[in-house]
C-alpha cells in the first residue's frame, strides 16, 4: 500500500453556474496555499490534462461542481469521462449542493449520487479517491424557489467557510475522508431514490435537459444586450431578432445552470411556471389513443396488430411514439411561445403568472461573471 502523503501541489477543477462552486474552490485554494500547498483553480473549460498536473501522489487533483438533481451537471459529466487514464493520482470530489434557510432553521441540501458518481468514475481510470464530500452553500435553484435572504446566505456560506477550515488541512495531511456522516446522510439519499425511482437522476438530466430549458424567457424589461449569451458556459442562448429588438432563445444546450437568471441585471430572464402548466398538457396529449382509434376507424389497423405482435412489442412502440411526440411538440411550442412573448401582452400574461417573476434572484456575492468565464470566453466578450 502505497504511504499517506503531504501535497505539496494541487489542481481544482471547477464548474461553477451561479459563482458559489467557485467561490468554494477559491476559499480551499486559500486554505491550501496557506499550508504551502502551491494550489490552482482551473475552470473546466480550460483544463489542459497534459500541463494542469502530473502523475505524482504529491499532487491532489481537485473535482468541484454544483449538484444539479442528485448528479453533477452534464458539463461535469462530459468532463470526468474526458479526464485521461493516470494511475494512483490522488483525488477529491466536492459537490456544492443547495441549503435553504427559514428563520433560524438551515435545511441541508443533498447531493445523492454526485460525488459518488465522480469517485466512481475517477476509481474507473486508475485515479485514488482520497476525500468525497458535499457542502452546504445558498441555494441557487431560483427556478423552484424564492432566492434567500441576504443575511441568510451569509449565515450558510460563513458556516461553509469554518467546515472548510476543518476539513481541508486534514485532507492536505493525506488523511481519508470517506466514511463521514455527511457522506451517510447522501447515501441515505441514494437508497431512498434507487428504492423510490430507480432511474430518477437520469431521467432528472433527460428532463432538464428537455423540458426545463424550453420554459425560460425574457420579460419585457430585457434590453437585448445579449450578456446571458455572451456568458452562458455552454453557449445555449442565441440572441435572435424579435420584433424591435433581439432577445435570448434557450436552446437544447442549457443544462439549467441558472448562471442568465442569476446574473442578469434587468432580472429579465424567468423560467415560466404558467408555460411550464401549459407544456405540460400540450406534451401530455394521449396521442398514440388518437392514433390507434384513427387507424381502427379507418383501416380496422388494430385488431391486425393485436393479433400478430405480444402487448410488449404494441407497449414499446406506444412509448416511442409518445416520446416522438413530446420532442416534437416541445420543440415546436417553444417556437410559437417565443414568438409570442415578443407582444408585451403575453409577455407581461406570461411574466405575471410566473413565480419567478417574484422571487429575488441569486448568484454568490462575491463572484463575478469574469471569474466565471474560461480564458476563450474572456477574449470573446471583455
Ligand atoms: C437545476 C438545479 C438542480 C439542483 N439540484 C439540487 C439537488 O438535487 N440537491 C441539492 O442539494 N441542491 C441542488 N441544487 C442547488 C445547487 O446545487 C447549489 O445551490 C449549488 O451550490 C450551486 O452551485 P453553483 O453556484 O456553483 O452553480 C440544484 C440547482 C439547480 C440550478
Ligand atoms: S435577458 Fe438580461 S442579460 Fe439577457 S439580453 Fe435580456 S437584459 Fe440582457
Ligand atoms: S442558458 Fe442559462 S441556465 Fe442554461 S446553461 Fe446557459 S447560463 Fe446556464
Amino acid at each position: 500500500m502505497l504511504p499517506d502523503l503531504n501535497y505539496k501541489e494541487a489542481v481544482f477543477y471547477v464548474m461553477s453556474g451561479t459563482g458559489n462552486t467557485y467561490r468554494v474552490s477559491r476559499w480551499i485554494e486559500e486554505i491550501a496555499n496557506r499550508h504551502e500547498v502551491k494550489a490552482k483553480v482551473v475552470l473546466i473549460e480550460d483544463a489542459d490534462f497534459s500541463n494542469d498536473f502530473i502523475q505524482s501522489p504529491d499532487f491532489l487533483v481537485g473535482l468541484l461542481f454544483p449538484t444539479h438533481g442528485f448528479m453533477p451537471p452534464w458539463s461535469m459529466i462530459k468532463f470526468l469521462f474526458r479526464m485521461p487514464i493516470r494511475t494512483n493520482v490522488p483525488v477529491m470530489c466536492v459537490a456544492t449542493r443547495g441549503a435553504l434557510k427559514i428563520g433560524s432553521l438551515q435545511i441541508p441540501g443533498a447531493s445523492g449520487f454526485a460525488t459518488f458518481f465522480a469517485a466512481i468514475l475517477t476509481l474507473l481510470k486508475g485515479y485514488r479517491v482520497k476525500a468525497i464530500f458535499s457542502l452546504d452553500m445558498p441555494s441557487n435553484f431560483i427556478n423552484f424557489h424564492w432566492g434567500l435572504h441576504p443575511k441568510n446566505i451569509d449565515k450558510i456560506s460563513n458556516k461553509a467557510q469554518s467546515r472548510l477550515k476543518l476539513l481541508i488541512p486534514r485532507i492536505l495531511n493525506g488523511q481519508r475522508i470517506w466514511f463521514t456522516r455527511n457522506n451517510l446522510w447522501e447515501m441515505l439519499w441514494c437508497v431512498f431514490l434507487f428504492w423510490l425511482v430507480p432511474v430518477f437522476p437520469i431521467a432528472y438530466l433527460i428532463i432538464a435537459r428537455m423540458f426545463m430549458a424550453k420554459v425560460m424567457f425574457s420579460n419585457n424589461k430585457c434590453v437585448g444586450c445579449g450578456m446571458c449569451a455572451r456568458f452562458c458556459p455552454n453557449n445555449a442562448i442565441l440572441m435572435k431578432d424579435a420584433g424591435t429588438k433581439k432577445r435570448p432563445y434557450w436552446t437544447y444546450h442549457c443544462e439549467n445552470c441558472l448562471r442568465c437568471m442569476g446574473y442578469c441585471r434587468k432580472k429579465a430572464v424567468e423560467a415560466g411556471h404558467s408555460w411550464a402548466v401549459l407544456l405540460y398538457f400540450i406534451t401530455s396529449v394521449p396521442v398514440i389513443t388518437y392514433a390507434w382509434a384513427w387507424l381502427h376507424r379507418t383501416l380496422s389497423f388494430y385488431p391486425v396488430i393485436n393479433g400478430y405482435w405480444t402487448i410488449e412489442v404494441v407497449y414499446i412502440f406506444n412509448f416511442l411514439i409518445y416520446i416522438i411526440f413530446f420532442l416534437f411538440a416541445v420543440f415546436l411550442s417553444y417556437r410559437v411561445f417565443w414568438y409570442l412573448i415578443r407582444f408585451p401582452v403575453f409577455n407581461t400574461f406570461f411574466s405575471v403568472t410566473t413565480l419567478t417573476h417574484y422571487y429575488r434572484r441569486y448568484h454568490q456575492p462575491d463572484t463575478k461573471l469574469k471569474h466565471l468565464a474560461g480564458i476563450k470566453k474572456k477574449k470573446q466578450t471583455l
